[in-house]
């Protein structure tokens, strides 16, 4: 093929799209939503609110709000049992493959005989601007949002042996999350006997407020790995809900939404801050990466990081503190004065802090990057809805290769070969 070159590894240097939902700048280490600074989200908005904003395109009024958050949690309500999504997980499966098949399965849960021409229909139908299509959308939406939560909470009580609970309405997206949770203080201890009644959980104020911040800090990221999958899985028209397991599939790993884990399992692997400078000469030779530092489009500092450490310390003055806090502030000072990170640009992204807030909160370590998929369900859902609106239509994403292997050769037989 003539002229043409790969895209710089990763897609270094590729747009995909064009796209109006969210802003950075990785020079100046600058977020926004919809325009919208993400400290002055973070600080003053709540994450359904943000959520309405990403989808939608403008902060919603106090109906519009009420109405969308009333929605979501309605269609979040599950009336099946969490066995017919789960049962056959093993009881230590990780709740990122239950999550990644359960998104899956919701288009065949609707009843859809073949759910991905559901993508299909709706497309075509909205691009004619059927309102009814376009109400739809809508729903499936607001599916998948309240649905993220419920699913969540299901694989995380199934392999406890206790049954899920509805929550009651009157509760905020993310307390309702908390309390389908039914687990919130590191005190808590589990009930081994299915929980028939919902207990009299009520999220602590102070942790709900944190983790509704995080999920503001989650909800989109513009062309991320997990929201091109998105992108690319549903431009050949699927259900939104092949889409987003097809998101949740790529969130799983470590480069991703899964170093939120992998930060815990190396601070705990590093196990003191007298460590710190063995485990940085360690990555340094490369035999070891440093989970939380480094990213594809900030090479200043990720807004989100410096939020996310103030939140820290208010988790942490009702938790108390973590005690893998003073590792990974050996860490992070360490680093940041390090020639090796300085020079290859490497702060703390938005996965360095937030698995010490989640297990200071008592979540279980491989839950983390569950807690990551919650959110961002926002955000591939907003691009999805993006994609399907957009006025020159939708087009497969099918990009090219160069070819470099073997040029024509003729077969040759099983018994003449050496
Ligand atoms: C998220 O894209 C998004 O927006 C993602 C995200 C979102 O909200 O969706 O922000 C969420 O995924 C944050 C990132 C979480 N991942 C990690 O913390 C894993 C550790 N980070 C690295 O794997 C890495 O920094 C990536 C994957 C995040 C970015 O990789 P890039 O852009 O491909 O960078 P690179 O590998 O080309 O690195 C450039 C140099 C290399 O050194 P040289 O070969 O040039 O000598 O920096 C080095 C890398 O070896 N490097 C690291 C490092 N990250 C980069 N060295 C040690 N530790 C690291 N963490």
């Amino acid at each position: 093929e003539r002229g043409l070159r790969v895209a710089d590894r990763g897609f270094l240097n590729t747009a995909v799209i064009e796209s109006s939902i969210t802003y950075i700048d990785g020079e100046k280490g600058v977020l926004r939503y919809r325009g919208y600074p993400i400290e002055q989200l973070a600080e003053k908005s709540t994450f359904i609110e943000c959520a309405y904003l990403l989808i939608y395109g403008a902060l919603p009024t106090r109906s519009q709000l009420v109405h969308f958050e009333r929605e979501v949690l309605l269609h979040g309500i599950m009336h099946a049992d969490a066995k017919e999504f789960f049962g056959a997980f093993r009881y230590d499966a990780h709740p990122m493959a239950m999550l990644t098949s359960a998104f899956a399965y919701l288009g065949s849960y609707y009843g859809e005989a073949n759910p991905s021409l559901q993508g299909q229909t709706l497309y075509t139908k909205c691009a004619k601007g059927d309102s009814e299509a376009f109400q739809n959308m809508d729903k499936q939406i607001f599916r998948l949002i309240g649905k993220a939560t419920t699913l969540a909470a299901m694989a995380y009580r199934v392999r406890q042996g206790r049954e899920f609970v509805v929550p009651p309405t009157g509760m905020s997206y993310t307390e309702s999350f908390l309390y389908q949770l039914d687990h919130l203080s590191p005190t808590d201890s589990f009930s081994a006997s299915p929980s028939t009644s919902p207990s009299p959980y009520k999220p602590h104020p102070v942790l709900a407020r944190a983790l509704d911040i995080l999920f503001i800090l989650h909800a989109d990221h513009e062309m991320n790995a997990s929201s091109t999958t998105v992108l690319q899985t549903g431009s050949s028209l699927p259900d939104p809900y092949s889409a987003v397991a097809a998101g949740c599939a790529s969130l799983y790993g470590p480069l991703h939404g899964g170093a939120n884990e992998a930060v815990i399992r190396m601070l705990v692997a590093i196990g003191s801050p007298e460590n710190v400078p063995a485990y940085l000469a360690a990555v340094k030779r490369r035999e070891k990466v440093l989970s939380g530092f480094g990213h594809r489009v900030y090479k200043t500092s990720d807004p989100r990081s410096f939020i996310i450490r103030k939140i820290a310390d208010e988790v942490f003055a009702v938790t108390g503190p973590d005690p893998l806090l003073d590792t990974a502030m050996a860490l992070h000072d360490a680093a940041l004065k390090d020639e090796y990170f300085v020079s290859r640009k490497l702060g703390p992204n938005v996965d360095f802090w937030s698995g010490l807030i989640y297990r200071a909160m008592g979540f279980p370590m491989d839950f983390f990057p569950v807690l990551f998929v919650v959110p961002r369900v926002v955000g591939w859902v907003a691009h999805w809805r993006q994609m399907m609106l957009s006025p020159e239509g939708v087009k497969i994403w099918r990009p090219k290769q160069i070819y470099i292997g073997p040029s024509e050769r003729p077969y040759v037989a099983v018994d003449e070969r050496e």
